[in-house]
């Protein structure tokens, strides 16, 4: 397997009903990471890009989350439609959205 360019962290964590933290789970990260599965299918990026579902992250009360390295970049609050703009931009783009990145206080 050739190393990807981009390595997109999408966090799946869930916690229990009345857990005090809340989730990426809590706020919709399954339909997340399925619209960086069918775009990396769609754009055929498989040689390029590397999507992994992965588990907490840090910035919960923020998410969903999602972390693109090698920039090291946070992304907050994402949702389905704001999938194809993270591709568009920064995944194939290499320029990094700002309105979706958490803040300093999670992330910096
Ligand atoms: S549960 Fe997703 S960042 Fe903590």
């Amino acid at each position: 397997m050739a190393k990807p360019e981009k390595h997109v962290f999408v966090c799946t964590q869930g916690r229990p009903a009345g857990h005090p933290r809340s989730s990426c789970a809590d706020r919709g990260c399954a339909a997340v990471y399925d619209e960086f599965l069918w775009n990396l299918q769609e754009r055929n990026l498989f040689n390029r890009i590397q999507v992994t579902a992965t588990g907490c992250m840090g910035p919960c009360s923020e998410g969903p989350s999602v972390l693109v390295y090698p920039e090291g970049v946070m992304y907050s609050g994402v949702t389905r439609a704001d999938v194809a703009a993270i591709f568009d931009e920064h995944l194939e783009g290499n320029h990094p959205l700002e309105r979706l990145q958490v803040s300093s206080e999670f992330w910096g």
